[in-house]
């Protein structure tokens, strides 16, 4: 397995948020992570990433592990992240934050800024724009772009369709098809089930800082009406 997270322990203060989290992703699989609001996806995707602090478990990338280590040396190792909220550097040009941390990862260099540009049109006209001045859609194309420049080995997105017009939306995840069969290992975090299910080999549901439930599409399909109460829809 390229990333393996077991007894993954992780708290806010006095609040606990994570609960023994247990899951992995392989080589060139994309694997997804689902639960209703507050359940625990961002903080078991910033503890993997070390933006925030766990102290129980363990995070193994390609047999390492990497529990403790900060955050840059994270994303050094190869782990990209498309953070939510998408985090776009506002005073720097398209351009500054597509090149400002290109190369970080440790992974071969299978994106240049031709093929992100290539996948991502919309961007041209707009590299030499603050980053505050797109579109929702324009600077969520921008922040999977800058991610994929630093050529990781794990590309992880954390609801990477939220708040977008459907058209948008749709766009994004046609790119993300194509980003996966380029072979790209991902890790994704979505609220949108049936575009999930169309790209994810594998999906977990997180409850209460705990994995409940794992299992493929055609089980998750299978067993819908069981897990709607993990799901909230
Ligand atoms: N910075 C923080 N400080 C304190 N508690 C936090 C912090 N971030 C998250 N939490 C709490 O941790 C729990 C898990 O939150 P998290 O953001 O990981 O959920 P999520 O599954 O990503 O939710 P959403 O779907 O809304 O993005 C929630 O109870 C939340 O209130
Ligand atoms: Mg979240």
């Amino acid at each position: 397995m390229l990333l393996e997270v077991t007894g993954l322990e992780t708290r806010y203060g006095l609040s606990q948020a994570l609960y023994g989290v247990e899951f992995a992703v392989g080589a060139s699989e994309v694997v997804s992570l689902l639960g209703r609001n507050g359940m625990g996806k961002t903080t078991t995707i910033h503890s993997v990433m070390g933006v925030v602090p766990s102290f129980a478990g363990s995070v193994r990338f390609e047999g390492r592990e990497i529990r403790g280590w900060p955050s840059f040396r994270v994303a050094r190792l190869g782990l990209g992240l498309v953070p939510e909220g998408r985090q776009i550097f506002p005073n720097l040009t398209v351009r500054e934050n597509l090149v400002a941390t290109a190369g970080a990862g440790a992974g071969e260099r299978r994106w240049t800024l031709e093929n992100v540009l290539e996948m991502f049109p919309e961007l041209v006209a707009r590299m030499d724009i603050m980053g505050n001045l797109l579109s929702g859609g324009e600077q969520q194309m921008l922040a999977i772009g800058r991610a994929l420049l630093t050529n990781p080995t794990l590309l992880i997105l954390d609801e990477a369709t939220e708040g977008l017009a459907p058209l948008i939306r749709d766009k994004i995840w046609a790119c993300l098809h194509r980003i996966k069969q380029s072979g790209q290992s991902i890790l994704v975090v979505d609220k949108n089930i049936r575009d999930l299910v169309k790209i994810a080999d594998r999906h977990y549901i997180l409850e209460k800082g705990r994995i409940v439930w794992s299992g493929d599409g055609e089980a998750l399909t299978a067993n819908r009406r069981e897990l709607d109460r993990y799901l909230g829809v």
